[in-house]
Parts: C-alpha cells; structure tokens; sequence
C-alpha cells in the first residue's frame, strides 16, 4: 500500500507504543512503524496483548496491527524507510559520576541519534518525544550534523503530556500539543510538517508552537507545577492531622478558587511514576548547573516533602499498632503507583514495604495488575514478603489493611467479610483517602486516613 507518511517511533514503552497506535488509527493514511531493542517487548505488541495495561489500548492496537501499524526490532531499516521519527526512550535519572542522582542519563537517546546518523539514506524529521532536559535537541543536532553529505536533519521537540491510566484519552483529546521547533525556514516547514499530523484529529488551537527551549522546559516545567500540588496538598495533610482539620474538605474549599481549581489536590501517601521525580531532580540539575541555588533549593522541596509524607506513613501506622510492628501481618491494598496501569516504577508502595520489612513487619501484597512488577521490585528481599491475587485471600490474618493505590476495587469489597478474616483489633491505614471510613469504624476497624483524624476504639 502507498502511504501518504511513513512515520517511525524509536522506543515501544508506555509513552512510544500508546501514542503511535493512537496516531495509526487516527490517521489510517500512515504508515507507523515502531522499533524497541527489546524483542519480548515487541512480541507483545505484535500479539495485539501490548505489554502494558492501559484502558483502552489493547482495541486501538488491534485496529492498527496488520494495517498501518508495525512493531519491529529492525531499527536499521525502519530508520531507512521513514521520514519522521519520533524518539521516545528511557530518560532515567543519572546514577553514575557527574550529576548522579539529579542528572538526566542521556546515554538510550544519544545512542538512538548515533543509530539515525548511521542509517539515514535521507533528510528527516527527528522529534524528541521522550521528557529531555533542556538544550537536548541543540545537542541532537549537533550530532546528526555532523554527516556533511547533504542528509539534513530537523530536530523538533514534541514532549508527550499523557498520564497512565488515562493514556488513550489524554492522546485522543489532548488538553494541548506542544511542538518546538527553531525559526529557520527549514525549521518551521518541518514543525507544520508536525502541526499536520496532529490536525487529523486535534483542533488547531490546542497546537501550540514555541521555541524548541521553551518546549523543553514547559514539560519539566508542568510535571513541576502538578508535582508541587500534590506536595503542598500533602504538607497541609501533616498540619491537618495535629490541629483536627480534615484535608479533604480544606482541598475543596482551596480549589473552589477558580484561580487554584480543584483538580490534583488529592492528598496521599506520596506520588510515584517514572516521571515527577526524575523531572523535577532534572530541573534541580539545570538549576544548580546555572548557579541558581535559591531556585534548586525550592524546587528540590517538592521531592523532599514526597519523601517525609512516606515516612510519615510508616511512623503513623508505627505509632498507632502499639510502636510494634514486628511479627505482625500488614496487607498493601495496591502497588501500582496509580489506579488504571500495572505501572510500579517510584511506586510509593516499594519504599513502604521495604520500610514496613525494616520494622520486622510481614508484608502481603496484593494489586489486580502490578503483582509480576511489585515481585521484581522486591526480587532482593528474602523473607516476610508475599504477593496474593485475591484481597480477600490477602488479608486473611492480617493485623492491618494500608491502602497503596486508589483502585476503584478497594471501594466496593465487602469489608465486615474482611475484618472477621483479620487479627483483631484490625487497623485500615488510607494511604489514598478512598474508603468510607465511617462505615469501616463501625464495622469494628481502627482507621487512620491520611489528614484527617484517626477513629480508633481506644
Ligand atoms: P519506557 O522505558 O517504557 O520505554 C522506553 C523504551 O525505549 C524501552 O522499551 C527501551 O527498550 C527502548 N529503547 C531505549 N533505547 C532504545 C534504542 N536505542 N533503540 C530502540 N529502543 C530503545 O519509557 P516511557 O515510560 O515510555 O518513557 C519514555 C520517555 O517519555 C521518557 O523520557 C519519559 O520521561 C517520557 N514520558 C513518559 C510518560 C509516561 O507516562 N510514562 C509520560 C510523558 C513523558
Ligand atoms: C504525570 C503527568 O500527569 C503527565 O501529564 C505527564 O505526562 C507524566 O507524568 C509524565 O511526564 O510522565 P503520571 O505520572 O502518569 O502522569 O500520573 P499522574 O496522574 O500525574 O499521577 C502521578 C502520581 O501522583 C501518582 O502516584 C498519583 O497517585 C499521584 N497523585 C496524583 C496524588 O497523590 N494526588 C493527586 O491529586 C494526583
């Protein structure tokens, strides 16, 4: 079949798989190839049972396979055959030499624009899709530059918004695209390149051009701002807890404020995903690199108080369980790092269940999707630590329940059934603020919400 684009995404994960199938089935006259170093990864795609659980993918994908959308591991031919290429790797935080720790490892992109460099027959678009720091695609360029036989290459920067769980949605209705491109001649007829992708399906006033800088920051800049919500929302739930106020009606009465909205100010027992953190300690980075240590210092908080609220956690569950946790069965309800995806990576589950080890506690975990990661996670760990599919199998002599993710599921379970397969007296720790806490009192719990007060029987 002839394709009026022929467009290549390098990397297949929860950013390159998702946004790909969603650009073949909006755009059927494509052709999307997508390319991963890792064969397992490429098989699931290929059998239409993508990798990743995400609501919705699974029919975008199987509408796509065998018609306009193609995963491979032929990287060579797939940079060959296409115009455009989105590059969306990994972009973990450094953990070696310079900067480890807040720094961006750049080594999976550089290696990708070395692997354009080589294998480019012809000019192309090359879009920097993954999160990067700011001044990545002047240094793309100055890569792919380097041929000098007349191959051009335009780098774009295209940072992807989409959050798990909500993944397909947020690409088919996009609050905005944002494309950087430079102002060059060849620069802005590469970025209305773009804009002409995205116009099939998204309006015109929700693309959004900028200068490529201007791209690159506002991504790190957003995940920052959302990031700070939910710590400043945590912070207020610590003051909540010893003055009696409830967090949740605090959050609603701030968010009524058209100015502030209400959205993102869910108080929990932290935040996770690959993102936030690794974005904001990039940020950090760029900061300190640039000397500017006041702001460093303000931004680097939003991760530091993410990281108290955790701890936080642990000692109120310490606390209230007679300040012993040793011997004693706790069941995680959770361990995905959000509802909606298997996802676990800065889940705030690890970081509880290895802290809840430490104390000498025993550890069930169980979550509908992320069981084979949370095993992963925790491969070290040598004893006290179970994973269980079925909650109510879960919490059989458990001495508490600490709910890690707000899967819909924790809220409908039958919760009398639950506190008669428990030790008594049975406490429920809300790390998420989702359960009917009045109801579970009664019923017989102890429960401790997050920012609210505890309603213990004794
Ligand atoms: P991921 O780890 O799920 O996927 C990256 C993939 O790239 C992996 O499958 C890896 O094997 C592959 N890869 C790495 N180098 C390669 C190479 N040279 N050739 C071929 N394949 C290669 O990561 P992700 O969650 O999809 O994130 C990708 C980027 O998108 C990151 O920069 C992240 O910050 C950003 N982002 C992620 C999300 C999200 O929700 N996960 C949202 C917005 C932005
Ligand atoms: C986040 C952003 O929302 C996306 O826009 C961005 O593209 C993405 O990071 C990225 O760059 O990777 P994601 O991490 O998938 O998306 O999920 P979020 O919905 O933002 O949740 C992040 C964490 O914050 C989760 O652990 C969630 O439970 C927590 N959260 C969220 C709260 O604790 N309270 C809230 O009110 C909202």
């Amino acid at each position: 079949m002839n394709f009026d684009k022929r467009i290549l995404c390098i990397g297949a994960g929860y950013v390159g798989g998702p946004t790909m199938a969603v650009i073949a089935s909006k755009c059927p006259r494509y052709s999307v190839t997508v390319v991963d170093v890792d064969q397992g990864r490429v098989d699931a795609w290929n059998s239409g049972k993508p990798p990743i659980y995400e609501p919705g993918l699974d029919e975008v994908v199987r509408q796509g396979l065998g018609r306009n959308l193609f995963f491979t591991t032929d990287i060579a031919r797939g940079i060959r055959e296409n115009d455009i290429i989105f590059v969306s790797v990994n972009t973990p935080t450094k953990t070696f030499g310079a900067g480890a720790g807040l720094a961006a490892d750049l080594q999976y992109w550089e290696l990708a624009a070395r692997q354009i460099l080589e294998h480019a027959d012809s000019s192309k678009i090359v879009i920097e899709k993954s999160t990067f720091p700011v001044k990545t695609a002047q240094a793309m360029e100055r890569i792919l530059m380097s041929r000098n036989d007349g191959i051009h290459f335009d780098v774009l920067s295209n940072p992807e918004f989409l959050a798990e769980g909500t993944a397909i949605r947020d690409l088919v209705n996009p609050d905005r695209v944002l494309i950087g491109s430079r102002s060059t001649e060849r620069g802005l007829k590469a970025r209305d390149e773009l804009v002409a992708i995205y116009a099939n399906w998204v309006s015109r006033e929700r693309i959004i051009t900028s200068n490529i800088w201007s791209s690159e920051l506002s991504k790190l800049a957003s995940n920052f701002f959302l990031a700070q919500r939910i710590s400043t929302i945590n912070a207020i739930s610590a003051v909540c807890e010893k003055t009696g106020a409830d967090v949740s009606e605090v959050a609603k009465i701030v968010g009524m404020d058209s100015r502030i909205g209400s959205r993102f100010l869910n108080a929990s027992v932290g935040f996770g995903g690959s993102c936030f953190k690794k974005d904001i300690l990039n940020l950090v980075y760029l900061c300190r690199v640039e000397g500017l240590e006041e702001v460093a210092d303000y931004v680097e908080k939003v991760v530091l108080i993410n990281e108290y609220q955790k701890e936080r956690f642990v000692l109120n569950m310490l606390t209230a369980m007679f300040n012993t946790l040793a011997g004693k069965k706790i069941c995680l309800f959770g361990f995905a790092f959000k509802a909606d995806t298997g996802d676990t990576r800065e889940s705030p589950a690890i970081q509880i269940a290895r802290k809840l080890l430490d104390e000498h506690a025993e550890v069930v975990i169980t979550d509908p999707q992320a069981l084979v990661s949370a095993r992963e996670d925790l491969a070290d760990v040598e004893w006290g630590v179970s994973y269980v599919e079925d909650p109510y199998e879960a919490v059989r002599g458990c001495h508490a329940i600490a709910v890690m993710t707000e899967w819909n599921l924790y809220r409908e379970l039958d919760y009398s059934r639950i506190h008669d397969l428990m030790v008594k007296p049975a406490f429920i720790f809300d790390g998420r603020n989702i359960l009917d806490h009045q109801a579970l009192y009664e019923i017989g719990f102890n429960v401790y919400p997050i920012g609210k007060r505890p309603m213990s029987h004794f």
